[in-house]
């Protein structure tokens, strides 16, 4: 029905009932806008707080009802530690934003991270870049994702990681050098020269990349120092991914802005781990069947760059050009600080325990003593597992510190799923912790929170049990890639240091300083060090 009405001096007019209701509703916001807001803002405050199914579980205020909590949290860098006290508060189902929870049990956790589940990864990912090439941490598709995943899969096996251990061993051969510098160097403390050990590490974990992926080294340990701030510039750019990443569509407005790249100082580009990637595969063109990808002048290693290269030519629809680049060029940010945290949890936890330090110590000993492995030069994986105390004093390290902080988060499927006991409807986020998940007293018992080797020396079944419930790899179709490479390089480098250093913690009182940005960045690892052999 339309209304008519008189204006002066014209002809009656009509006007629609959509135009009236319009025009009024126009005039109340204008009116009223400063209560109108308000009122919905807080209306649908309540809606999220109240409506939804996960309104029954308990948690922060502000995380119900916004992902703000989220991003204090990620931006406070002590997520990991929140997280635990959280699910001390407030039970086993935790809500940390209006559409998600995190668990804490582990056998709930193993589950959401299990392959064939259809648990997927969430838009947190996409933030990471490259966004527009995403590689196998990032890709979000998971059919993409299993396509790029089945070519990467072949260098990252064990066999494949073995071929390249003379490679590391270069990379541990000179770390040992330049320790041996510094501990035959000046000391002002009986217990040796001081040295940030953690740093070390970290150059070491970098080197090692570089020539796996590249077969070339970034200079870190030559050099001593973080080159053109490589580590540094990582570091910055996985802190804004993970707060960033909590509300994704934030992106569009930061980093992925055109206006962002006229701030030099928020350019987050690595320039030497770039321009390093760019120049290997500039080298290695044309691609072609006969060189299978390698640098026609180099020393015909088959490195991570060139099976991706072969990967790309068998393949070329399903695993592009750029698919080469953003996997090579993925693999240093994925792999250089997780492995470095994982080795620095693992000495500090070590030397803060000196009954602990000096029995690993002299499980070396005596294996050096009965030739288990060798008094002099490298140490070789097998020779590796071959340390009992060695290898429960590594998994007890990435059990109490793993080196993801920040939560793996996925999306419930459509149909809903049963967590712990728990119905959670599709597309419910839940977010795992190993940090939470490996405290859970069932699993790991009841001393859970405290760093001791000897619960997995003691009962091979309850050992094997407590290994299922690790997600420091996390799990499923997204395990890590690298974790062959990880345990490759950490097993040959940390029974040699052991067996080669005397170390003690400089300020056995402090904390090891952590921030969790994706990963632990650790720093504050300093150390007396002498030489034993
Ligand atoms: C001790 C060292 C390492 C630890 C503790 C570690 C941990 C993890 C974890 C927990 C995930 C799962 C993340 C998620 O689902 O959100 C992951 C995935 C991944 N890691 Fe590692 N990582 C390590 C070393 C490496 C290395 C050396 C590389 C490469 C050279 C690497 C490459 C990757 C990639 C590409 C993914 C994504 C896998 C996928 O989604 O399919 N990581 N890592």
């Amino acid at each position: 029905m339309a209304v008519t009405f008189e204006t002066k001096g014209t002809d009656s007019q009509t006007i629609s009932p959509v135009r009236l209701v319009l025009s009024n509703v126009v005039s109340i916001w204008l009116a009223h806008w400063t209560i109108i807001l308000p009122v919905l803002f807080v209306t649908r405050l309540l809606y999220k707080r109240y409506a939804s199914p996960l309104r029954r579980y308990p948690g922060p205020w502000l995380a119900s009802v916004s992902r703000l909590w989220k991003v204090l949290s990620t931006a406070s860098t002590n997520t990991h530690l929140q997280h635990i006290e959280l699910h001390r508060k407030y039970g086993r189902v935790v809500r940390i934003a209006p559409d998600e929870v995190s668990i804490s049990s582990p056998e709930a956790a193993r589950l959401v991270l299990s392959a064939g589940k259809h648990f997927y990864k969430t838009d947190f990912y996409g933030v990471f870049p490259p966004p527009e090439n995403p590689d196998i941490f990032t890709e979000v598709r998971e059919h993409v994702h299993a396509q790029k995943k089945k070519v990467a899969n072949v260098p990252y096996s064990m066999a494949a990681m073995q071929q390249l251990s003379p490679f590391i061993n270069d990379a541990v051969e000179l770390l040992m050098t330049k320790l041996s510098t510094i501990a035959g160097g000046q000391a002002h403390d009986a217990r040796g020269p001081e040295v940030d050990l953690g740093a070390w590490l970290h150059y070491f974990a970098f080197d090692v990349l570089g020539e796996v992926a590249f077969s070339r080294s970034f200079g870190f340990l030559e050099q001593g120092r973080d080159v053109e701030n490589a580590i540094k510039t990582i570091d910055n750019s996985q802190r804004y991914n993970g707060i960033v990443g909590q509300v994704p569509e934030l992106d569009y407005l930061l980093r992925r802005n055109p206006l962002w790249k006229f701030i030099p100082a928020l350019d987050t580009k690595n320039a030497l781990i770039t321009r390093m990637a760019l120049e290997e595969l500039g080298r290695r063109k044309p691609f072609d069947k006969e060189s299978e990808g390698r640098w026609r002048g180099g020393d015909g290693r088959q490195d991570l760059l060139a099976s991706l290269i072969k990967g790309h030519l068998k393949d070329p629809e399903k695993f592009a050009e750029g698919d080469v680049f953003a996997v090579a060029h993925g693999a240093i940010f994925a792999g250089s600080d997780s492995t470095a945290s994982t080795m620095q949890s693992f000495f500090w936890q070590v030397l803060h325990d000196r009954r602990i330090y000096e029995k690993l110590v002299s499980e070396i000993d005596t294996a050096v003593a009965n030739g288990t492995i060798p008094p002099t030069g490298n140490v070789s994986w097998s020779e590796g597992q071959n340390l009992p105390y060695f290898q429960a004093c590594l998994r007890e390290s990435m059990r109490v510190r793993p080196a993801v902080g920040l939560n793996i988060t996925r999306i419930v499927p459509p149909e809903g799923a049963e967590l712990d006991g728990i119905f959670f409807p599709g597309g419910t986020k839940v977010a795992v912790n190993g940090w939470v998940t490996h405290r859970d007293k069932a699993t790991f018992g009841e001393d859970a929170d405290i760093y001791r080797p000897e619960r997995w020396t003691e009962d091979e079944e309850r050992s094997r049990r407590m290994d299922r419930y690790m997600v420091q790899f996390g799990g499923g179709a997204h395990v890590c890639i690298g974790r062959n490479l990880a345990l490759l390089e950490i097993n040959k480098v940390l029974p040699r240091l052991l067996r080669d250093f005397r170390f003690s913690l400089v300020h056995p009182d402090r904390q090891l300083n952590a921030h969790a940005t994706f990963f632990v960045v650790q720093e504050g690892l300093d150390v007396f060090i002498e030489k034993r052999v």
